[in-house]
């Protein structure tokens, strides 16, 4: 090797970390397999998840050339929020098995960056935490597991930390068979007997760093944000038959407006039907998402369908999008395909899982970088004037 240094010892910093694919690469030898595969993998044959970064490929830009700027403005506004950014760091579950720093460390980089963070109701740390620990706005993202009486105490919670808006995901009736968990055991790793553990030690053990860090973080805690009333938090072991019975259905979402008291958004659309029904339930926002392809497998990438959802919401409330951003150019044109914003998932969680918050850190570096030479080679100055006269897409997306 070039640097004479092995690829697992070099720094997120170093100049060999160009992109997101050197992040997952780094993330990949620094975790055990039940770990990266967790954060990479997605449901069935994976066919969504694929496709959600391969869509990109068939839309191309459309630049303005021989146009010059001083400076190139990034900020955008997502409910009532200045952001420095574009993006917004997206409700990753179990971060903090990826890292210790986890959720708040991930907190923390985007606020640094002048961005927002989502919090997922899987969270390792405790809200309060979360929330202290970022300089920027921090969402809370809602699972109704333990039933409305454990979400009611942590909606109570979120909003006296300061939580801005409740994120509520729609998309999981039950959860997404990822197989690679399957096959790595990371049913019985998270919340098995020791014996059951045993045929999936070796692999875990392979990665010595992460496990000693690992436990020496106290190893995976009960779920802080998720208090049974009478119970307690909830065990990991109760975690995946509490998801499999938190559908939230609209009229849930009622439930949770009043409660909530505060902006709604709703998060894992994918039809006009849906888009619509949100809004007419009085959602401040919508993400366009199919859960970065780790539920119903050969749905369609959610670049794919946001054009139907802007035309068919007509600016009546704010659009975000997520799935399979790895690069600036990525987020450049899901803008100019009318989203507001995107949400980053992997992007992100690669750097978490390769170095903790400086890997976060890392990978918005990356990603800003990206931003700033895609508009400028746009002839674009300013993220709030792209529009679809930058870019062109296949003519059968213009059908519906
Ligand atoms: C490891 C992992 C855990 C996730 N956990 C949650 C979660 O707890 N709640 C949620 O609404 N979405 C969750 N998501 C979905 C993300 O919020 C987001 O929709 C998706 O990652 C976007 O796709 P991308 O990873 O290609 O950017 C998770 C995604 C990943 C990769």
């Amino acid at each position: 090797m070039r640097s004479g240094m092995s690829r697992s010892s070099r720094s997120v910093a170093s100049p060999h970390v160009v992109n997101i694919a050197d992040l997952r690469e780094l993330a990949f030898q620094r975790t055990p397999p039940a770990v990266f595969d967790y954060l990479d993998g997605g449901a069935e044959g994976e066919v969504t998840l694929r496709e959600n970064c391969r869509v990109f490929e068939d839309v191309t830009f459309r630049p303005r050339h021989a146009v010059a700027f001083a400076d190139c403005n990034l900020r955008t506004r997502v409910l009532g929020f200045d952001l420095a950014l574009p993006f917004l760091l997206a409700p990753v579950g179990y971060s903090r098995m990826m890292h210790p720093d986890g959720e708040a460390g991930a907190a923390r980089a985007a606020g640094n960056a002048g961005t927002a963070y989502i919090l997922s109701t899987i969270s390792g740390h405790k809200l309060e935490d979360v929330k202290a620990a970022s300089t920027g706005p921090v969402f809370y993202q809602l699972y109704l597991m333990g039933g409305r009486g454990a979400a009611e105490s942590t909606l109570e919670r979120a909003r006296l930390a300061g939580f801005a808006a409740l994120v509520v995901t729609i998309d999981t009736a039950v959860s997404g068979i990822r197989e690679r968990d399957y096959r790595n055991g990371m049913k019985e790793l998270v919340s098995g007997g020791v014996f059951d553990k045993i045929p999936f030690l070796p692999h875990i053990l392979s990665h010595p760093r992460w496990l000693i860090r690992f436990l020496l973080d106290g190893g995976l805690p009960a779920l802080p944000n998720v208090v049974i009333p009478g119970k307690g938090p909830m065990k990991l072991i109760d975690v995946a038959a509490a998801l499999a019975e938190s559908t939230v259905t609209w009229s849930d979402l009622m439930w949770i407006r009043k409660v909530w008291g505060g902006p709604i958004v709703v998060k894992g659309v994918l039809t006009a039907e849906d888009a619509r029904r949100a809004v007419d339930e009085g959602a401040a926002a919508i993400v366009v998402s199919n859960h970065g392809g780790r539920q119903l497998d050969c749905v369609p990438s959610s670049l794919r369908v946001l054009p139907q959802i802007v035309k068919a919401i007509n600016g009546q409330t704010e659009i975000l999008m997520d799935g399979g951003i790895r690069r600036g150019s990525d987020i450049i044109k899901a803008l100019c395909l009318g989203a507001r914003a995107v949400l980053c998932g992997r992007a992100y969680a690669y750097g978490l899982a390769a170095a903790g918050e400086a890997g976060v850190n890392r990978a918005i570096e990356i990603l800003r970088a990206d931003l700033d030479r895609t508009m400028r080679l746009l002839g674009c100055a300013s993220i709030a004037e792209l529009d679809r006269s930058y870019v062109e897409v296949p003519s059968n997306w213009n059908a519906k």
